[in-house]
């Protein structure tokens, strides 16, 4: 068996994990912009990675712009677009702190960050420049659609989850770890294995994070801080019509959030 580290340089196989769910999000996101923003063209995807809801959105005939921290996700965004769907994207390598586009300034329908990649952000500071580094690309109408878990600080034992793809002739499985959140530090070690094995193939890719944590109060309080009001809750089940209601068990949110325009921050 091969050890490697870091899934995200090897973007086919966690897409064959991750993108099995594109076209249910991508109608999630282009209903919540018709029900609670402007519904117009222009989205943004900051943290886009390999990129299967850029070429989605492209695909829809949405103009896209996408960024990320890695390379080697950004190399596989580009090489999966058409011609077409090219003209309509713009991808560049930056960072969810400090990204900034003033050819965006106030122009954004849609943004999005989904399956929890904005708890890589690991700290207050960043988060919030990040949040409010959004809010400055929104229209007045936009909206910004953040999906993550929220943390339970009382969890006794860690969480786990396993998933199976394919990538043409080998087997791809997924085990994610979660281990105890570590309240004060407000972060929770995670471990990602990828088995593949195939007619060639024996590897094991780990990779070892941190995610930063929340619970209500906190991200409630964070999301003021950054001048963002939020309009409505789902989780990921992604169905318009079950919200989330106060005092909900569940803990994987996706807030839909919109410039406050009462707010100084
Ligand atoms: C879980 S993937 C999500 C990719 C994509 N949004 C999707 O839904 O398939 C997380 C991505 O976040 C990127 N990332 C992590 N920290 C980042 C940061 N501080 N700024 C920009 N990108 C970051 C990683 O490179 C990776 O591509």
């Amino acid at each position: 068996m091969e050890r490697r580290k870091d899934w995200y340089e090897h973007p086919e196989y966690y897409e064959a994990i991750f993108g099995t769910d594109t076209v249910r999000e991508a109608d999630f996101l282009q209903e919540l912009s018709r029900r609670f923003g402007t519904g117009g063209n222009q989205w943004l995807e900051p943290a886009c990675g390999a990129g299967r809801l850029v070429e989605e959105a492209a695909r829809r005939g949405l103009k896209v712009a996408g960024y990320d921290l890695s390379e080697a996700m950004l190399a596989h965004a580009r090489k999966r677009l058409t011609p077409a769907e090219r003209r309509r994207v713009k991808l560049s390598q930056a960072r969810m702190e400090d990204f900034f586009d003033p050819a965006l300034e106030g122009r954004v329908d849609l943004a999005h960050t989904l399956v929890s990649t904005f708890r890589y952000l690991d700290s207050e500071k960043a988060a919030v420049e990040h949040l409010t580094g959004t809010r400055r690309l929104l229209k007045p109408d936009g909206i910004y659609v953040l999906g993550f878990h929220l943390t339970d600080y009382a969890r006794s034992g860690p969480e786990h989850e396993r998933w199976v793809g394919q990538v043409g002739a080998d087997k791809v499985v997924c085990n994610t770890h979660e281990g105890l959140p570590e309240q004060r530090l407000r972060r929770s070690p995670m471990r990602n294995r990828l088995r593949v094995t195939g007619p060639d193939k024996d590897w094991l890719i780990e990779t070892t994070w941190y995610f930063r944590t929340y619970d209500e109060a906190q991200v409630k309080r964070l999301f003021r801080k950054s001048g963002l009001r939020v309009t409505a809750t789902f989780d990921f089940d992604y169905d318009l019509d079950s919200p989330v209601g106060r005092g909900s068990p569940r803990l994987d949110r996706v807030f839909v959030l919109k410039p406050d325009t009462s707010s100084k921050a």
